[in-house]
């Protein structure tokens, strides 16, 4: 449970999480065909995806944005290796490129649910991208297609990124003890 003063560490500032991102869209500009579908996780991917949809958009980019909801982790620090959806995309991803977001893979649980569910949606080729990993966590095969960072086990917040709700709105990626 989240304590009145969490110390935390600043790990990536706005400076750099702002470069990393121009990066990543260069790469996935370059890479998926023009009429792609962006589908973000919520709630985590949240800041990652307005910032990565203007950055392609300055790249001449123009992708559908929606969203689906996952929930693995409750109010704790280790997921319950039980992904249940809470809201799937209000799309028809039939045929489409997916570009599919979220701000931290860690066991690969959740990004390996929300690929299967796209497929059964009918997308036609499926394209990872994660703001951190943490591979050493990994406990399913899955190899993302764009990754902002990789870092080692530690438990992260800001840019979106929550410690029992909280910390969301931090404009920095801080490591929480
Ligand atoms: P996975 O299913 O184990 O890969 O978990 C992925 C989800 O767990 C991410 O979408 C995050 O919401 C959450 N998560 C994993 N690591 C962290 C962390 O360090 N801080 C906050 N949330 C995390
Ligand atoms: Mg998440």
């Amino acid at each position: 449970m989240r304590k009145a003063k969490d110390k935390i560490t600043k790990l990536f500032d706005e400076r750099e999480i702002a470069i990393r991102v121009e990066e990543l869209a260069r790469a996935i500009a370059d890479r998926l065909p023009s009429d792609f579908v962006i589908v973000g996780l919520l709630v985590g991917s949240f800041v990652f995806v307005a910032d990565l949809v203007r950055a392609l958009q300055r790249l001449g980019c123009d992708p559908v944005v929606e969203f689906m909801r996952l929930s693995s982790y409750g109010r704790g620090r280790v997921s319950s290796r039980n992904v249940r959806l809470l809201a799937e995309p209000n799309l028809d991803l039939g045929g489409r490129a997916v570009l599919l977001v979220d701000d931290i893979v860690d066991t690969g649980r959740t990004i390996d649910y929300a690929c299967g569910l796209l497929r059964n949606k009918g997308a036609s080729n499926i394209f990872t991208c994660a703001l951190v990993d943490k591979p050493s966590r990994r406990e399913v095969a899955m190899d993302l297609d764009f990754v902002g960072f990789t870092i080692p086990n530690v438990f992260i917040v800001g840019y979106g990124i929550d410690y029992a709700h909280a910390y969301r709105h931090l404009p920095f990626i801080g490591v929480i003890e």
